[in-house]
């Protein structure tokens, strides 16, 4: 694999996506668009922004993912070749990367908590939820989410968040009908309520 298609796969299975629009690409919206990053911004800034997401802005909702070296330099590179001309005139593995990430079927997973929590780390879930005391802030804490949320309500907010909370900015992501069952069993599990991790998530009041 390239170092760019591996950046561009890890832009999806990095939850980037989620937030960041590239046009062609995705579609998120709480950060800024990356469409042009490259042609705006020099290969440090990018790099920084990625590793270091505080170091610009604060107060930033951006998780610091942790991811490795070589993870972040694949990244980097593949933003750094987002300059907005790659659609009439970009690499063509760019183009690639993308098929292959639209005709790809999300894997099937064994109906078990431990599966379903490698796939929430996996899919990155816990940039924006907090388990536990580890993860992003974005989303509500999910320490005591089993005691809060019938299965079938999960897996329905999981296949489309704003079915059941309107306005909501969750992302939405594949699942394969297994990988469903299996986050919802995960999720399902967490009970413990502990001084720790005692924050429950009261949504406001369903229509
Ligand atoms: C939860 C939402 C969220 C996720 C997930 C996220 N970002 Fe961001 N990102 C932001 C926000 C918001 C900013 C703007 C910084 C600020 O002012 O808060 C940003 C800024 C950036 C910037 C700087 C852009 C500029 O023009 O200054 C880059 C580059 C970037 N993100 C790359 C990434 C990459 C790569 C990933 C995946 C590993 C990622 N982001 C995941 C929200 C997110
Ligand atoms: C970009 C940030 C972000 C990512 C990534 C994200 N979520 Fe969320 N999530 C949210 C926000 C914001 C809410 C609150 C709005 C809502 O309930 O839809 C939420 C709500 C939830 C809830 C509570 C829903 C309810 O009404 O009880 C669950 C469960 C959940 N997310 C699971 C997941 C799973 C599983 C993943 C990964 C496949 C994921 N989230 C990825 C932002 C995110």
């Amino acid at each position: 694999m390239t170092v760019l298609r591996r950046g561009a796969a890890l832009f999806h299975a990095s939850a980037c996506y989620g937030c960041h629009r590239i046009e062609g690409v995705s579609n998120g919206k709480l950060g800024p668009e990356l469409t042009r990053v490259g042609a705006k911004w020099p290969i440090e800034y990018i790099r920084e922004s990625i590793v270091f997401p505080k170091a610009n802005s604060p107060l930033t909702i951006m998780p610091a993912f942790g991811l490795g070296n070589e993870d972040v330099t694949a990244l980097t590179v593949y933003l750094k070749s987002q300059t907005g001309e790659n659609l009439v005139r970009g690499p063509v593995t760019q183009y690639d990367s993308l098929k292959e990430w639209k005709a790809r079927k999300p894997a099937d997973v064994p109906l078990t908590v431990a599966a379903g929590e490698k796939l929430f780390r996996d899919m990155a879930c816990n940039a924006c939820h907090t388990i536990n005391g580890a993860g992003g802030k974005i989303g509500p804490d999910l320490s005591v989410y089993g005691l809060q949320r019938a299965k079938e309500y999960m897996i329905q907010h999981h296949i489309n968040p704003r079915s059941v909370v309107g306005g909501s900015i969750m992302p939405d992501f594949d699942y394969s009908v297994s990988g469903l069952e299996a986050i919802a069993l995960y999720l399902s599990s967490l009970k413990s309520l502990t001084a720790d991790n005692a924050v429950v998530y009261a949504p406001a009041k369903q229509q």
